[in-house]
């Protein structure tokens, strides 16, 4: 169901927002989920990726609250809503998490960020 997920696990031109700090947000997302699936032993990899997208989610609600954005309460809920199924994991992580966040931030992108294409 949904947008296909990339394998290997790297944005592609699919995913622009044509805003260059959140397409090169997003990549970093990319690479963090990716790290943190080749290495679900790693506290270092999971601090990592709990970084970029606690730090690419304020950001993004930065950008759409100077914007007076309309959709942004439910965009905020949807980011805060991930991010703490995030902070809740310990690593080992399993890969049917690592699966799920992954196709997570796919479907997140081309649904719930591409509203505000043009708009912020
Ligand atoms: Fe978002
Ligand atoms: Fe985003």
């Amino acid at each position: 169901m949904g947008f296909p997920v990339p394998d290997p696990y790297v944005w592609d031109e699919s995913f622009k927002v044509f805003y260059d700090d959140l397409d090169n947000q997003h990549k970093q997302l990319f690479q963090g989920l990716f790290s943190m699936g080749a290495n679900p032993g790693s506290q270092a990899a999971l601090d990592n990726a709990y970084a970029v997208l606690n730090s690419h989610f304020l950001f993004e609600e930065a950008a759409m609250q100077v914007a007076k954005y309309a959709g942004y309460p439910p965009h905020k809920k949807a980011h805060d809503d991930f991010l703490a199924e995030v902070h809740g994991k310990s690593v080992p992580l399993d890969a049917g998490f690592v699966n799920y966040t992954k196709d997570w931030l796919v479907q997140h992108i081309k649904t719930i960020d591409f509203k505000y294409k043009g708009k912020l």
